[in-house]
């Protein structure tokens, strides 16, 4: 295997230098996160080649809808999509050579899922991220980040979680496939040299979130007029942080990690919000009272979760400024038709 070149200046993240058109892959295209992050790399002037599946995991008009939305923003910047599985090494292989880049953020989500299926979730989420890995090495590809997860952190009586604490007792098989993508990461730049960067999302929310995700679940049962249910006991808490927050940790990342080798960041709001709260301020966003039921916290799912951003705050410059109120109004507006997909 060659190895890729050192990164030099021109890779450094900025305006293109005239004449020379950036390309960046985007794995997870059609993704809740994948499609804003497409947005706004389109929005920048940059190429975008975006690769997804559509896995059955939930609705792929939902995804289609999210891809019409990105192609139909693309501007001065060229948007190609390939339908593609990340296991298929020859599709990938072909996509990434001649890319600056690669954002990984296919992969199948959700906990509880991945109890039920977890051989689906690991050749997803660990076979995917090995084929994305190999062949961005096989290219000479000068840059990866890649979507890592909070639930690498397992259950914690008490946060905030930070990045160097101990990650070895993951709850799920989902935990256990995000902290598997982190070691081959870490082995990834190892090996290459190539600038890498995992990055710990905690719980994102906004317009296109994902349909099972609880904000979504319960916007739609404001609307419906239906009950929600509550998993586990109304303290339990998530660290929400809002997509276009999300988008320019991405970004800032991507900018940044030439000058890391290796890194992994937390990408949160730091400020959890119970699921007592969340009902709380779904009321107050859509002005219904929710009713709610409870039922017995899932298997694999775990009590809290908390971001430490003193490491994104000082090495990125990441600074999340929207509020869980604001961010839901955000939400409930796009559902309702009377926005678009946020400015990402
Ligand atoms: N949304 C969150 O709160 C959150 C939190 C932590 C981590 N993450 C991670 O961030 C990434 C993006 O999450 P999301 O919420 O946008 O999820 P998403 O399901 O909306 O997007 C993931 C996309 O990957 C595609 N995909 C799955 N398997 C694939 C395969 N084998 N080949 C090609 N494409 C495939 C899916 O079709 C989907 O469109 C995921 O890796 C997820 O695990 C998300």
């Amino acid at each position: 295997m060659s190895h890729p070149p050192e990164p030099g200046p021109e890779s450094a993240p900025g305006p293109a230098r005239p004449g020379l058109r950036r390309r960046v892959v985007v794995t997870g295209a059609a993704g809740f996160i994948g499609a804003h992050v497409c947005r706004r790399l389109l929005g920048m002037g940059i190429d975008v080649t975006g690769i997804d599946n559509f896995d059955p995991y939930y609705d792929a008009q939902v995804k289609r809808r999210a891809l019409g939305e990105v192609a139909g923003c693309a501007g001065s910047a060229a948007f190609d999509f390939h339908e593609a599985d990340l296991c298929d090494r020859g599709a990938v292989g072909a996509l990434v050579a001649g890319a600056e880049g690669v954002i990984h953020l296919a992969g199948r989500p959700g906990v509880r899922a991945s109890v039920e299926d977890p051989v689906a979730c690991y050749r997803a989420n660990v076979l995917g991220t090995a084929a994305v890995l190999a062949e961005a090495a096989r290219s000479g590809v000068r840059r990866v980040v890649a979507a890592s997860s909070s639930s690498v952190y397992g259950d914690r009586a008490a946060g905030p979680f930070h990045e160097e604490m101990d990650v070895n007792e993951a709850r799920s098989p989902y935990a256990a496939s995000k902290r598997a993508c982190e070691l081959m990461a870490h082995t990834h730049h190892h090996l290459t040299g190539v600038p890498t960067a995992m990055l710990r999302f905690f719980t994102v929310y906004g317009p296109g979130q994902r349909p099972d995700l609880a904000i979504s679940t319960f916007l739609s049962a404001a609307r419906d007029g239906r009950a929600v249910r509550l998993f586990g006991a109304p303290t339990r808490s998530r660290d929400y942080t809002y997509i276009d927050d999300i988008v320019a940790g991405v970004l800032a990342a991507y900018g940044a990690i030439d000058r890391f080798g290796f890194r992994v960041w937390n990408l949160g709001n730091n400020r959890p919000a119970s699921l007592a709260d969340l009902v709380g301020v779904i009321g107050q966003v859509t002005g219904r009272a929710l009713r709610t039921e409870r039922a017995e916290a899932p298997q694999g799912d775990v009590e809290h979760t908390w971001a430490d951003l003193s490491r994104a705050r000082r090495e990125l410059g990441y600074q999340p400024t929207t509020d869980l109120a604001q961010g839901i109004a955000q939400q409930w507006a796009w559902m309702n038709g009377r926005s678009g997909v946020g400015g990402a």
